[in-house]
C-alpha cells in the first residue's frame, strides 16, 4: 500500500506488518523517515517536521539521513551515485515529479541531461521493499563510476550486530554473526559472478533471537560483481549501500540516449527474529521471485559424482534404470556428453553431442529416460570455452581479453565475452537447437571460473562487459524459457557460486554446493535458509565414504535426511549400490515425496542450529508438520534433548505418524518432541498431523 501526503512530499509504503517512509524537503533533499513497524501517514508527517541536528562544520546533517546520497555537496558518507562528465563530477539534482502506479513509487530527479529515477515497491502481501534506480542520459556522454541500487538507513540503536553468509568453494553460505564496529564492513565479489565468498545478503539486529526481536535484512538481485557496504557512521547511525560492480572506478559509459537500470536491492524489516525474517523472505521469493514456485520440484538423479567425465549412452542407461527403480523423477546427464569433452581440458563451447559417446545424439537416451517414466536433463556451461575447442579455434576473439596480455586459464577455460552480440546469437542458436533436438526437460547451467582478464579490445572505458555480461545471461535465459516453457533451469557455479535473487528469478532451483557431505551440508543449508527457501535448494545423496571431499562414512539414513531438507536429489554411483541399499533408498524417496509439499512450500522453523550436537528443522503446512532432526555426536551417554516445536496450535492434538503417539500441541510447543536419536550421525524424520 502506498500513501502520499497532500503536499506531495511525504510518502509511506506499507506491507501487512511494516512501513517505509520518506520525505522531500523544500531544498530537494530526499530524507529517510522510517523503516519499521506499520505507521500512518500522520506519523510520517510528524517525523518529517522533526528538525535535523544542528551540526558543526565537520559533520553534515544530511549524512545518515538521505535516501540516496549522491556525490558532491555537504556529504561525507559513501556516495551511492558517482558520475563524471567532460568537465564535471558529482551530482546536484532537482526534483522533477513523482508518479505512483501499482504500488510502485517513482521519484524523478534531474541533473542537466541526466534523469535519475528512484523506484520503490512493496510487493502485495509481503513486507519486502524493493528498491532500484534508473538513469537516462540525454546530454553528452558520461562515465557512470558508481550507481548503487539503494541505501538503507537503520534507526538509532546501540549495539548493532551484522549477520552475513560467507564461504568459499565447497563451503558456501555459512552464517557468521559479529558486532558492527565504527567504519565500514564491505562484502562483495569482484569476480564477474555472485561468488562463493558471500551471498549478497546482510541482516542487522541488536538483540534478536531465532524467534523474537527486530531484524533488518537486505538482499541484492545481481549475478555479476557486486558490493554491499554496511557503515556505522560517527553518530552511531547505520547505512547499507549496495549495487552492481565492486569498485568505484567505473561501471559503464552512458552515451547520449543511453540508460542504465540498477538491479533490485530488496529490504525487509521483521520483528519475528531470524526465523520470522527468513520465513518472510521465503514467502516473498516463492510468490514473486522463483518461477512457478507453487509447482514442486522433482527428485533428480545426477551422474557427476558417479561417473565424472567417463560417460556413455549405455552406462547412463544403466544408471537411469536404477534411478527409475528407486523413484527418481528426473535423470540428469552432467558434464562430458558434448564435443571433445572427455576431461576438463577440451570441448567447452562445442554444444553438440560427442558422436563416440552418443552416436544418435541425445534423443535416444532422452527417449529411454522418458520411457522409464522420468524427465531428462543435461548439464551445460555456455558462458565458457576451452582453448581446445572448435569454437575457440574459429573465434579466438570471442573471449574476454586484454590485447597483448596473457589470457589466464582457470580449469583450462576462458570466459566468453557475452557482451558481444555475435556471441549472444551463437549461444542462443546452439542452446535453442540443442533443446529442440532432444526431449530435454531440465538444464543445469554452470559457470566454473571467475573473470580475470575482463577486457574488450576497441571498446571505450569504462567497458560495459561486466554489466552487459549479466544482462546477456539474463536475456538468454529469458529467451530460452520463453521458447521452451517446459524446460526447467538450475543455476550452478561450481556449486553455489551464483545464488542471488537475480538469477533465482530466472531459474527453478540452484545447486547449493559441490560439497555433498551430509554433515557439512547441515551448516551450509542452515546458512542458505536464512534468506532462500528450501524450494530452491538442491541437495544430493552421494556415496559413503564421501568421494569428493573428506571420505566421511555415514549411513544412508543420515545422508537422505540431510538432503531431504531441500529439493532431494541422488548423486551416488547407483551402479555400485547393493540391492539392500537401493531398497532402502526407494523407501526414503517415497517418504520424501510424501513430505515434499511441506518442505518445498511450508513455513520453515529452524529448531536448533547445527553446532555440534542435535540440530533440527521443522516445516509446517496447514494441519501437517514434519521435523527433520540430526544428531552429530552423542557424548557421555547424555540424553538427547527434546525438540520444542513451533508453529502449532497449542489447543490441538497431533498424531505422530512414525510412533502413533498423540501429543498435545501445547506439550510439543513447551516441552518438546523426543526424537529417539542416539550415537553418532543419527537422523530422523518425524511427521505429525493435527487430529
Ligand atoms: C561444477 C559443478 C559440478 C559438476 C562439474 C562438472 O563443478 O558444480 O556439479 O557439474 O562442474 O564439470
Amino acid at each position: 500500500m502506498l500513501e502520499i501526503a497532500e503536499n506531495g512530499c511525504t510518502w509511506v509504503l506499507s506491507g501487512p506488518n511494516s512501513s517505509y517512509a520518506l520525505h522531500l524537503t523544500s531544498d530537494d533533499e530526499l530524507l529517510h523517515l522510517h523503516w519499521g513497524p506499520r505507521i500512518a501517514l500522520a506519523d510520517a508527517e510528524a517525523l518529517a517536521v522533526r528538525p535535523l541536528p544542528d551540526y558543526w562544520p565537520f559533520e553534515s546533517p544530511l549524512d545518515g539521513r538521505e535516501e540516496y546520497p549522491v556525490e558532491g555537496g555537504p556529504r561525507f558518507v559513501r556516495p551511492a551515485l558517482s558520475v563524471r562528465g567532460e568537465e564535471r563530477r558529482g551530482t546536484e539534482w532537482v526534483f522533477e515529479a513523482y508518479s505512483a502506479e501499482d504500488d510502485e513509487l517513482r521519484l524523478r530527479f534531474r541533473d542537466g541531461g541526466l534523469a535519475i529515477t528512484l523506484h520503490y515497491r512493496v510487493r502485495s502481501g509481503t513486507d519486502v521493499v524493493e528498491r532500484w534506480v534508473t538513469l537516462h542520459n540525454e546530454g553528452p556522454a558520461l562515465e557512470l563510476l558508481r550507481a548503487d541500487s539503494a541505501v538503507w538507513t537503520l534507526p538509532d540503536r546501540e549495539g548493532w550486530r551484522l549477520s552475513q553468509l560467507h564461504g568459499r568453494w565447497a563451503a558456501e553460505s555459512r552464517l557468521a554473526r559479529s558486532p558492527l564496529a565504527y567504519g565500514e564492513k564491505v562484502i562483495g565479489s569482484r569476480r564477474g559472478h555472485t561468488g562463493h565468498q558471500h551471498l549478497p545478503w546482510v541482516a542487522l539486529d541488536t538483540d534478536a533471537t531465532e524467534e523474537r526481536g527486530e531484524v533488518y535484512g537486505c538482499a541484492l538481485g545481481w549475478s555479476g560483481s557486486w558490493r554491499i557496504a554496511v557503515a556505522q557512521l560517527p553518530d552511531a547511525r547505520v547505512q547499507i549501500t549496495g549495487g552492481a560492480g565492486h569498485d568505484d572506478s567505473g561501471l559503464l559509459r552512458l552515451a547520449a540516449g543511453e540508460s542504465f537500470a540498477s538491479p533490485v536491492f530488496a529490504g525487509l524489516w521483521s520483528e519475528g527474529g531470524f526465523g520470522g525474517a527468513s520465513r518472510a523472505w521465503h514467502a516473498y521469493q516463492r510468490a514473486y521471485v522463483i518461477p512457478d514456485a507453487d509447482r514442486d520440484r522433482p527428485v533428480l538423479f545426477n551422474s557427476w559424482e558417479a561417473t565424472e567425465f567417463d560417460i556413455s549412452e549405455e552406462q547412463q542407461g544403466v544408471l537411469a534404470r536404477r534411478a527409475a527403480a528407486i523413484g527418481v523423477e528426473l535423470f540428469v546427464v552432467d558434464d562430458g556428453w558434448f564435443g571433445a569433452r572427455t576431461s576438463d581440458r577440451a570441448g567447452l563451447g562445442d554444444w553438440t553431442p560427442n558422436p563416440d559417446r552418443f552416436p544418435g545424439g541425445l534423443k535416444p537416451l532422452g527417449d529411454y529416460v522418458h520411457a522409464l517414466g522420468m524427465q531428462f536433463g543435461i548439464w551445460v556451461e555456455p558462458e565458457m570455452v576451452n582453448p581446445d575447442s572448435e569454437l575457440y579455434r574459429e573465434h579466438p576473439d570471442w573471449v574476454q581479453y586484454q590485447p597483448g596480455r596473457k589470457r589466464t586459464e582457470l580449469r583450462n577455460q576462458l570466459v566468453l565475452n557475452l557482451a558481444r552480440e555475435d556471441v549472444q546469437e551463437y549461444l542462443w542458436e546452439q542452446l535453442h537447437g540443442l533443446l529442440s533436438s532432444a526431449p530435454i526437460d531440465y538444464v543445469k547451467w554452470d559457470f566454473n571460473r571467475c573473470f580475470t582478464d575482463a577486457g574488450w579490445p576497441g571498446e571505450p572505458y569504462p567497458q560495459r562487459l561486466w554489466v552487459d555480461h549479466v544482462h546477456a545471461l539474463y536475456r538468454l535465459l529469458d529467451r530460452l524459457r520463453a521458447a521452451h516453457p517446459g524446460v526447467a533451469f538450475e543455476s550452478c557455479s561450481g556449486g553455489g557460486g551464483r545464488i542471488d535473487l537475480g538469477v533465482m528469478s530466472r531459474t527453478d532451483q540452484v545447486w547449493t554446493s559441490d560439497n555433498t557431505d551430509p554433515l557439512d551440508r547441515l551448516a551450509i543449508q542452515h546458512g542458505f535458509s536464512q534468506i532462500h527457501p528450501a524450494r530452491a535448494m538442491a541437495a544430493w545423496v552421494t556415496d559413503s565414504p564421501n568421494t569428493q571431499l573428506n571420505g566421511r562414512i555415514s549411513s544412508l539414513r543420515f545422508r537422505f535426511v540431510s538432503a531431504m531438507a531441500g529439493v532431494l536429489g541422488v548423486g551416488g554411483d547407483l551402479a555400485e549400490w547393493t540391492e539392500e541399499e537401493l531398497e532402502e533408498a526407494r523407501g526414503w524417496v517415497e517418504l520424501y515425496k510424501e513430505i515434499r509439499p511441506l518442505v518445498q512450500r511450508g513455513d520453515l522453523y529452524r529448531l536448533r542450529a547445527p553446532e555440534g550436537g542435535l540440530s533440527a528443522v521443522q516445516y509446517v503446512l496447514g494441519d501437517e508438520t514434519v521435523v527433520l532432526a540430526w544428531l552429530q555426536a552423542q557424548h557421555f551417554g547424555e540424553p538427547v534433548p527434546a525438540l520444542r516445536l513451533r508453529g502449532l496450535d497449542p489447543t490441538a492434538s497431533y498424531e505422530c505418524r512414525e510412533t502413533g503417539e498423540v501429543h498435545r500441541g501445547v506439550v510439543l510447543l513447551h516441552h518438546g518432541l523426543r526424537t529417539g536419536l542416539r550415537g553418532d550421525l543419527d537422523a530422523a524424520v518425524l511427521r505429525l498431523r493435527r487430529i
